[in-house]
């Protein structure tokens, strides 16, 4: 059966000693994703934003005219999703996986638990990996967010990552690879040399039904230019 976590380099760990999923740094002080973002934090800001289209559809209809005081939010927003500004009709609850996916038409970020536990959804907004399942659309505007389709060049050229990914033969069925190469960019471009150990750590936000973590390392090693 495969592993369904990075494995520990060390064989006697103890499963209270391996990564979690929880959103907090980890042992090693590497951010495996934004420690600002917790489940608990995403529900509150979509029952605030629900009452808030609420109570401006209701002043809607008693008014009969546009609302634009207080308590409304301005659903045709500006993104700037990998260095380019879109314009998109953005609902108040909207997830940036939702938008990304079905609004721009950006499907290769994935929603695989849309909960905030496997990571297939990781985008890197402001330089910091986060689950785009978890983020409020409306939350990210006037931020730089950063999917796995704006890495290559405009020649088509893959970024250094996607191009270790190939060579490393890292994928299995491939569904979680778009995550997993954003927190290895995420990673590379704060810690271009890091250990085996800092890599596993960094990577421990993102699940694989396959298993195939040790395929991801080699990845990231070669892409860090150090042998794996
Ligand atoms: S789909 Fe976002 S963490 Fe699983
Ligand atoms: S889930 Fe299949 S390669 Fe990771």
């Amino acid at each position: 059966m495969p592993a369904l976590r990075y494995p520990d380099t060390a064989p006697e760990s103890t499963a209270a000693s391996r990564p979690n999923f929880d959103f907090t740094n980890n042992k090693a002080g590497i951010q495996a994703v934004n420690p600002n973002l917790t489940r608990r934090r995403f529900i509150k800001g979509v029952i605030a934003s629900s009452v808030a289209a609420a109570s401006t559809n209701a002043g809607l209809r008693a008014a009969g005219a546009q609302d634009q005081g207080s308590g409304t939010v301005e659903r045709l927003v500006s993104l700037n999703i990998n260095g380019r500004v879109r314009r998109v009709d953005v609902l108040p609850q909207e997830t940036l996986a939702y938008t990304l996916r079905y609004k721009l038409g950006l499907t290769g970020t994935k929603i695989g638990c849309n909960r905030g536990e496997c990571g297939a959804c990781t985008v890197i907004i402001d330089g910091v990996t986060n689950y785009s399942c978890s983020t409020l659309t409306q939350s990210v505007r006037g931020r730089a967010v950063r999917t796995v389709e704006g890495l290559q060049a405009a020649d088509g050229t893959l970024h250094p990552v996607q191009q270790a990914f190939v060579d490393e033969l890292g994928p299995q069925c491939g569904f979680c690879t778009p995550g997993q190469v954003m927190s290895a960019v995420a990673l590379l471009e704060e810690n271009p040399r890091p250990t085996r150990e800092e890599a596993r750590q960094a990577m421990s936000g993102n699940i694989c039904r396959c298993g195939a973590y040790d395929h991801y390392l080699n990845s990231v090693m070669r892409a860090s230019g150090q042998s794996s």
